[in-house]
C-alpha cells in the first residue's frame, strides 16, 4: 500500500468519521467502505482489491474498535466505516491447499480424511460461520464434509468467495474454503446430473452460432449488460 498526500481537512462535519489507518487518524466520509476510506485517505491499493463488489474475496480485512478486545473481520469493499475504527491491511491469507488428481479420487469420506484430515478436528464452535461475509453456513458444510455428504457440501459452499476469513478464525486450523472447492469439484465430476443442453450448446459454440451475439455484448454499456444478464433464461 503506497501512501500519497492526504486530502483530509479539519472539518467537524457530521458526514465524516475518524478512522485510524496504520495508526494515523483520518477523517473520511461516513458512507465510505473500508476500501473507499483507505483510498480517500490518499493510499493506493495495489493488492488486496479486485471486483470491489463483494464477489472476488480479494479484500478480506480485520479491524478493531476502541475499548473492544475483539478483532472484527469483513470485506474491505463492502464493510462501511465506523467512527474510531482501527484499520490495517492484511497480507494475503495463507490457505493450506491439498494437491490431488481428480481422476484418482472419489467423493467419499476417505477423500476428506486423506486430503483435509484437520476437518475431523472441528469442535463445532461456529466461529467460521460468524466470520463469513456471505452469511454461509460454513460450519454446517464442514460437518457435511465429515459425513461425506457431497451434495450438502457443494450446496452450502456454493457462494463461497474464498476470502479466507473463516480460516483465519478457525481454532482447528481448517481451511474451509479449500474443503468446499474439493467438495464442489468432486460433486461436479461424479455426482451432478449431466445437463440436458450441455452437449448441444458446446456444438453450437464450436459452430460459431453465438459469435454475433458475443460481438453485440462487447458493445453494450454496463446497464444494458446487467439487464440482459438478469433477464436471461435459467435451466431448471
Ligand atoms: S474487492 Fe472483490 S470482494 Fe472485495
Amino acid at each position: 500500500m503506497k501512501e500519497a498526500k492526504s486530502p483530509i481537512t479539519k472539518t467537524e462535519d457530521k458526514s465524516f468519521v475518524t478512522v485510524y489507518i496504520m495508526g494515523k487518524a483520518y477523517k473520511v466520509p461516513t458512507e465510505a467502505t473500508i476500501m473507499g476510506a483507505i483510498e480517500y485517505a490518499g493510499y493506493q491499493l495495489k493488492r488486496g482489491a479486485g471486483c470491489r463488489e463483494g464477489f472476488c474475496g480479494a479484500c478480506a480485512t480485520v479491524f478493531r474498535m476502541p475499548g473492544d478486545y475483539k478483532i472484527y473481520t469483513g470485506l474491505a469493499c463492502t464493510t462501511l466505516v465506523k467512527n474510531g475504527m482501527w484499520l490495517a491491511q492484511l497480507p494475503a491469507i495463507p490457505g493450506q491447499k491439498a494437491l490431488y488428481n481428480i481422476e484418482q479420487i472419489k467423493p467419499t469420506v476417505n477423500a476428506i480424511q486423506n486430503l483435509y484430515p484437520e476437518v475431523f478436528r472441528c469442535v463445532a464452535c461456529n466461529t467460521c460461520t460468524k466470520a463469513c461475509p456471505q452469511d454461509l453456513e460454513v460450519m454446517d458444510y464442514i460437518q457435511a464434509a465429515k459425513r461425506g455428504n457431497y451434495e450438502m457440501l457443494m450446496d452450502l459452499s456454493f457462494d463461497c468467495l474464498s476470502c479466507g476469513l473463516c480460516a483465519i478464525r478457525c481454532p482447528a486450523e481448517i481451511v474451509q474454503m479449500n474443503v468446499g472447492i474439493l467438495g464442489r469439484r468432486l460433486y461436479g465430476k461424479y455426482l451432478a446430473k449431466e445437463s440436458r443442453f450441455l452437449k448441444e450448446r458446446l456444438k453450437d459454440v464450436k459452430d460459431k452460432k453465438y459469435d454475433k451475439e458475443y460481438e453485440e455484448l462487447m458493445t453494450m454499456d454496463k446497464k444494458a449488460l446487467s439487464k440482459r444478464y438478469y433477464d436471461r433464461d435459467l435451466e431448471e
